[in-house]
């Protein structure tokens, strides 16, 4: 089938390949020159194991190709907006800017019988609107919510947990429920579960999925500022809850808690869409999941800085990992980069390393200084903090430091073993368990 995807970021880039690696004949459309460009020689404009692969096979069969121009969407007969939706510059909501401008142009080109299908996140309602606005151009719309994570995108977009389909009529036999199928084929075979609802109620599955992670994050962290206190350890906790299968132990990783272009933003435009519908107070605890999470950001700042007696001017302090999670080099909204600026605005000599979000990471952090590794940054540092857990620093055998030295290693993701760093000499404190 004729594909066209609008939008080549995180989302689009990744849903373009899969589709052509599944047969389809794609175009990925995005208004950003350079990564048009990028994509065309088959390198990725971020990193996502597996994607460069995908990309350079479908650019060699000539099933795939990318452009900045709309009318070459005009073949196509399903067409993904696959668009961003940021955080409103000093507001909560989201920025609906890009979804329709992507509409706008895509009506240009759109023929009676075509679909669009959405799959950015957007506040509940959105989707209704855009119905309206294509129906006049006799084309269809249908909701298919993403749930990919960044570092398995591929994996997420080609083997999904399930598949959402929102559309007007809410109902199985709806003729672009068929169409999607004939999309989606080689996914749904061998029994995938694909849920037909209306638009809102696809809309919602999305936003309140993200809600969700984000408070169980938030929760054990919460627990983590409790262990602190009374001198337990959050792992052990999150363990012996997480065993009991109607919890989960999959997401009560306690430590500076989340971040990244989905979680933070969801939440806020999610809360702040609920106010304006007027049940804000059904989602008013995300304020608190926000608050939560951002307070163990400043947890670690403050650590640092009690460390050195009230006062970090000068002190050399090494942050190992900047992006928001291993295998991924974003930065958006990312706790370690806001630990190692405000440590930096404090007046400490920052000093810090990540495989793959240095390059993102100059521009947001202007005072610090970047190194190849860990053991470069690690030298003559007072305290060192782990704030994204790549395997390099869970592996990474620390130098030998005298004792009195009093160096700090701050634990903030909880990856490490505690022995590794203490029998070398070093101080070791990790976020939710006593010092
Ligand atoms: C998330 C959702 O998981 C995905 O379904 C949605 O489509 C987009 O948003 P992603 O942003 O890629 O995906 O990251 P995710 O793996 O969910 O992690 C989000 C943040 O939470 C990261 O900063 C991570 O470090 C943090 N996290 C995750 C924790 O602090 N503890 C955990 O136990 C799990």
């Amino acid at each position: 089938m004729k594909l066209s995807v609008i939008g080549c970021g995180y989302l689009g880039a990744v849903h373009a390949s899969a589709m052509a690696s599944i047969g389809h004949d794609v175009v990925g459309i995005d208004v950003d020159a350079l990564k048009i460009e990028k994509l065309s020689t088959g390198k990725s404009p971020f990193f996502e194991p597996g994607l460069d692969e995908l990309l350079s096979e479908g650019l060699a069969t000539g099933r795939l190709r990318f452009s900045t121009e709309m009318s070459d969407a005009a073949d196509a007969t399903v067409h993904f907006i696959g668009v961003g939706t940021p955080q409103v510059a000093g507001k909560d909501n989201a920025d609906l800017r890009y979804v329709y401008a992507a509409i706008e142009s895509l009506l240009t080109v759109l023929k009676p019988d075509d679909l669009v299908v959405g799959k950015s996140t957007v506040p509940v309602g959105t989707a209704a609107e855009l119905a309206v606005k294509i129906r006049p151009s006799g084309a269809r719309l249908l909701w298919n919510p993403e749930f990919l994570r960044e570092g398995f995108a591929v994996q997420d977009t080609l083997r999904p947990d399930r598949v959402v389909y929102g559309v007007e009529s809410a109902r199985e036999n709806a003729p672009e429920v068929a169409k999607l199928d004939d999309v989606y084929a080689p996914v749904l075979a061998g029994g995938m579960r694909r849920l037909v609802m209306n638009l809102p109620t696809a809309e919602l599955v999305k936003v309140s999925a993200n809600a969700f992670l984000a408070t169980k994050i938030s929760f054990i962290n919460a627990m983590a500022e409790i262990s602190e206190v009374v001198g337990a350890d959050v792992t052990q906790l999150a363990d012996a809850i997480g065993a009991d299968d109607r919890i989960g132990r999959k997401f009560l990783n306690a430590g500076i808690g989340f971040g990244g272009g989905c979680l933070p933003k969801d939440i806020r435009a999610f809360a702040a869409r609920a106010g304006e519908l007027g049940v804000g107070d059904a989602v008013g605890f995300l304020r608190e999941v926000d608050q939560i999470n951002l307070r163990r950001r400043q947890r670690v700042v403050d650590l640092v800085v009690q460390s050195q007696g009230g006062d970090v001017t000068g002190e050399k302090v090494a942050v190992l990992g900047l992006a928001f999670k291993p295998n991924s080099d974003d930065v958006r909204d990312s706790p370690a980069v806001d630990v190692a600026s405000k440590l930096s605005l404090l007046g400490a000599s920052v000093t810090a390393t990540d495989p793959e979000a240095i390059e993102n990471s100059r521009r947001l952090l202007p005072g610090v200084e970047f190194v190849p590794g860990p053991a470069d940054a690690v030298v003559d540092a007072r305290v060192v903090v782990v704030a994204t857990e790549w395997k390099l620093f869970k592996d990474f055998e620390p130098p030998q430091v005298a004792k009195e030295e009093e160096r700090l290693v701050i634990d903030a993701r909880n990856c490490l073993r505690a022995e590794t760093w203490t029998s070398a000499g070093w101080k070791y404190v990790a976020l939710g368990k006593s010092a």
